[in-house]
């Protein structure tokens, strides 16, 4: 070792720099370990690494009925580095002392540990030896108990009924870092091994793995089932599963054997996700040029889950929720999240448990691809769902996020462990998957197609950086996709591209877009697409400063800027690009002509409506502008358009609300009137052969007209809602409408006249479908009346409903109920951080409820409240949901100064009706 150490010294004499310095440090730190003692492995955000596991061998024996386990574990390693110590992760586990040895394979002898540490707070376990291990491979032997907990993390229990009675299962959630709270384990990404699982289970319960079982022997009251041991792959995406289970089945071509496990009784439920499996993973295995690898997956429904889905290998669990499908219950949008929940999950197959992230940081290449891919799934195997319209609402959810200057860089940095769960979030995922889009539109899908099968080849059963994708995305392209995508991936935020015309000339300028309005100092590398009157004519280019010019005589016949004709110009076609565009107030108004007269793609009025939106947040173009531009969409049809401007109405409405209340009425009849057209076409009963677009837009807009207080609408509602309740005939409140009608029904209920709650509740109670009690959750906070939104939002932490459900009731909390939400959340803080506190969940809590508030007074109070009780899991959302605030606080400020706005919308009101 001191000879390394002497190369290294004479190297640092020739480079003498700064970074090898450090370099050295480190190095030092890791050959001397064995001079050290456990303080120096305190504190750090990754294991040292002076071994590295290859094989586990791993024993558990679950208790359903104490809700413990025991198990023991045996890891083959490769010691590497000279050391005393061997450093692993371990939670909440009772390590048994006297059970833990080691075993070189180049001594039979067994050495005990001189001492064995946990440290609490880093999760670790050091085990010291009295002497230097041998280099060369070994075996660490752990014997352990842990308790199956209600966290919805690590080996845990969830609860369901069997034929009147309670019973527990046992499940793991390992992602991203809780496989350490069932073994001890080296529980980071990059620490690949095989996995060779054995349980001891009830004889009755069903027990799956990632791996198919290889054998079963009875014993007792019990049955030991071995599984086949595991290719190599990360400790967090292992999985165990114990409980009682019925199951539908079916293959793919080449024999993949596929199961939707679910409750007993509810198997017939499981038959859509499963054909979408099985044409999935053939249409994954063409795509990335490589067959599934494993020999089964399973897919399972767990009731309690704290996620949506889990894409452990070979043993995808989900939310009932997002796996089942009830041909006369579920709505048409539920249909549409199974797919592509399963889509996503299945992608993760290959991008993330095949070729992992090497860390954290690369969580996107996780997630924004997955993300991603599922849509071109599920455009593939439903194509009249337009998902790639759709899939504007990921990007701009990406956007909305990004345009905070609490925002974070895509690839970001981790320090601690408890920084990790917050990352799961609308950048990683959702600019994530737009960024790839736009890169996939810039090199042509062909090129990309190739890249992605050579990386998934190259980096199978290892693991991967950002940097490493773009290697291969550049070699095969030949562009500069380094330096393009770092741009997109090392710093947060994006531009917004100003245009206008001058002299003949169209003119760029790029400015980081924040929602608050500042100028952020960003600049990119922007993919710019840009068409002139038609989609025939488009012309692209890369702009790589901060401004640029183009001729337009050039690009586009029809412009003649002596008589400005009726020439329009539309940047970022089809909306790939992940930036927003500013158009200067003559462009902006030719753009508005070419919407009015249906020259627009639905991509393209998506983004002119979503970037003048963003504008008008930003007090970057008033609110008059907004709402004179909606008007041009007065007869839109497509669902995604429809969508999002009931999404946009509805923000509209409330900072109105809080800027300038007199005129909340007028501007909801102008909604109201933008939805009557549809409205009245698509009515409240299902058409035969209607699109699957229709039977979800049907369902948003009477939501819609619900939350507006149409008359109408309410009425109709209460009366089928009442229909409903006597006979529960479906045809009249089919699932499609079955939200807007509860809605509807809530704006009806008050402290005095609580029928409509009860009979929700009814509903709730009976039924046992999961997506009829989110559809119930997600009405139930709706009324008018504070003191019913209390009520509902106490039930929300009643035992009726499961911890991971309470976030259905939070997204719909009334703005009436806005102000008590908010006192109920600061009385009950200190039980909902108990109880949700150790996962993302919490911070659901925190976001939908203080994010709407529109006042600095009110973001002042929130920053108080929380001086104290902020911690490093909830502080990336609790700043963002802090400065969204204070964003709306401007926005409410700069319409009070909008002296023509109210002429506006008397005049839109108007007009339409
Ligand atoms: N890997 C995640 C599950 C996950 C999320 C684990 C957060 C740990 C923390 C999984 O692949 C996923 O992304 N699930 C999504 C569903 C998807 C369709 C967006 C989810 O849970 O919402
Ligand atoms: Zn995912």
């Amino acid at each position: 070792m001191g000879n390394l150490y002497g190369k290294l010294m004479h190297c640092k004499q020739l480079l003498d720099g700064h970074l090898f310095e450090g370099f050295l440090r480190k190095v030092r730190r890791w050959t001397m370990a064995e001079e050290q003692n456990v303080e120096q492995f305190k504190g750090q955000a990754r294991l040292p690494k002076f071994a590295a596991p290859k094989r586990y061998d791993l024993f558990l024996k679950p208790d359903l009925a104490s809700c413990t386990f025991s198990g023991s574990v045996r890891i083959a390693l490769d010691v590497v580095g000279h050391t005393r110590f061997l450093v692993l992760n371990a939670a909440d586990l009772a390590v048994n002392e006297g059970s833990v040895w080691f075993r070189s394979s180049s001594s039979s002898e067994e050495i005990r540990p001189a001492e064995i540490v946990a440290v609490e707070g880093d999760e670790i376990l050091i085990i010291r030896f009295d002497r230097l291990l041998p280099r060369g491979e070994g075996v660490l032997g752990i014997g352990f108990q842990g308790t199956l907990n209600d966290k919805m993390k690590g080996f845990y229990r969830s609860t369901y009924e069997h034929k009147g009675e309670k019973k527990n299962m046992a499940v793991t959630q390992f992602e991203p870092v809780d496989a350490r709270r069932c073994f001890p384990c080296w529980d980071e990404p990059v620490c690949k091994a095989t996995f060779k699982i054995t349980l001891e289970v009830p004889s009755e319960l069903v027990a799956l793995s990632n791996m198919p079982v290889v054998e079963e022997k009875p014993d007792g009251p019990s049955r030991i089932v071995s599984f086949e041991e595991s290719p190599i792959m990360s400790t967090y995406l292992v999985a165990i599963v114990v409980g009682l289970f019925d199951y539908v089945e079916a293959s793919t071509s080449d024999g993949t054997k596929v199961r939707v496990y679910c409750q007993v009784g509810k198997s017939s439920q499981g038959k859509f996700a499963l054909d979408v499996a099985v044409k999935t993973l053939d249409l994954y295995k063409k795509y990335f040029a490589v067959p599934y690898p494993l020999p089964k997956l399973d897919m399972v429904a767990i009731p309690d889950f704290a996620a949506g889905a889990m894409e452990n290998y070979g043993l995808v669990t989900y939310r009932e929720k997002a796996l089942l499908f009830d041909d006369r219950h579920s709505a048409a949008s539920n249909k549409q999240q199974v797919a592509i929940v399963v889509a996503h999950e299945l992608a993760h197959q290959w991008f993330g448990n095949l070729v992992t992230m090497e860390w954290w940081t690369h969580l996107w290449l996780n997630e924004g691809f997955a993300t991603w891919v599922s849509y071109l799934a599920a455009d593939s195997l439903f194509p009249e769902w337009n998902v790639w319209t759709q899939f504007l609402d990921e990007t701009t959810t990406g956007f909305r996020l990004d345009a905070l200057a609490e925002s974070h860089p895509i690839e970001v940095d981790i320090n601690h462990a408890s920084e990790i769960d917050e990352i799961f979030d609308a950048i990683s995922y959702k600019k994530g998957a737009s960024v790839i889009r736009m890169l996939q539109s810039y090199l042509g899908a062909e090129c990309f197609q190739k890249a992605l099968a050579s990386y998934i080849k190259k980096f199978a059963y290892s693991n991967a950086k950002t940097e490493d994708l773009w290697t291969v995305l550049e070699k095969e392209s030949g562009e500069p996709v380094k330096k393009l995508m770092h741009s997109w991936t090392k710093q947060k935020g994006y531009p917004v591209l100003s245009v206008r015309v001058r002299d003949g000339n169209l003119e760029f300028e790029q400015t980081q877009f924040l929602s608050s309005g500042s100028s952020g100092v960003g600049q990119w590398i922007v993919p710019i697409t840009l068409c002139c009157c038609s989609y025939k004519s488009q012309e692209k280019f890369l702009l790589e400063t901060k401004s640029d010019k183009m001729n337009l005589t050039k690009l586009c016949d029809s412009f003649d800027s002596g008589k400005g004709g009726k020439f329009w110009i539309k940047v970022n076609v089809n909306q790939t690009g992940f930036y927003r565009v500013n158009y200067d107030d003559e462009l902006a108004s030719k753009l508005q002509y070419a919407i009015e007269s249906h020259q627009l793609t639905a991509t393209d009025r998506f983004g002119v409506l979503d970037d003048s939106f963003a504008l008008s947040m930003a007090c970057k173009q008033t609110l008059s502008s907004l709402l004179s531009l909606m008007a041009a969409y007065k007869e839109e049809s497509e669902y995604t358009l429809l969508s999002h401007i009931i999404t946009t109405s509805y923000k509209v409405v409330d900072v109105v609300a809080d800027a300038a209340p007199e005129l909340v009425d007028d501007i909801k009849t102008f909604f109201i009137s933008l939805l009557q057209y549809p409205a009245e076409k698509l009515g409240w009963d299902p058409k035969d052969g209607e699109s699957h677009l229709d039977a979800m837009l049907r369902g948003e807009i009477l939501t819609a007209l619900a939350e507006f207080g149409h008359d109408i609408t309410i009425n109709e509602a209460v009366k089928r809602f009442h229909a409903f309740m006597e006979d529960r005939d479906t045809s009249f409140l089919p699932p499609d409408t079955r939200k807007a009608a509860y809605v509807a029904l809530m704006k009806t209920v008050n402290n005095s006249n609580k029928v409509g709650y009860e009979s929700l509740l009814r509903i709730y109670r009976e039924t046992d479908l999961s997506q009829e009690k989110a559809r119930i959750l997600s009405a139930l906070a709706s009324s008018p009346d504070p003191s019913v939104v209390l009520e509902a939002l106490n039930f929300l932490l009643s035992s009726e409903v499961r911890n991971q459900d309470a976030v259905y009731g939070l997204a719909g909390i009334s703005r009436e109920g806005r102000d008590i939400a908010w006192m109920w959340l600061k009385e009950n803080w200190e039980h909902i951080s108990k109880t949700c506190g150790s996962g993302f969940l919490i911070t659901r809590f925190i976001s939908s409820i203080v994010s709407p508030f529109s006042s600095d007074e009110k973001g002042d109070e929130i920053e108080n409240f929380f001086a104290t009780r902020s911690k490093p899991s909830i502080s990336r959302t609790l700043k963002q949901s802090i400065e969204r605030v204070r964003v709306n606080a401007k926005w409410v400020k700069s319409i009070q100064s909008e002296t023509s706005l109210g002429e506006v919308v008397e005049e839109l009101a108007y007009r339409v009706y």
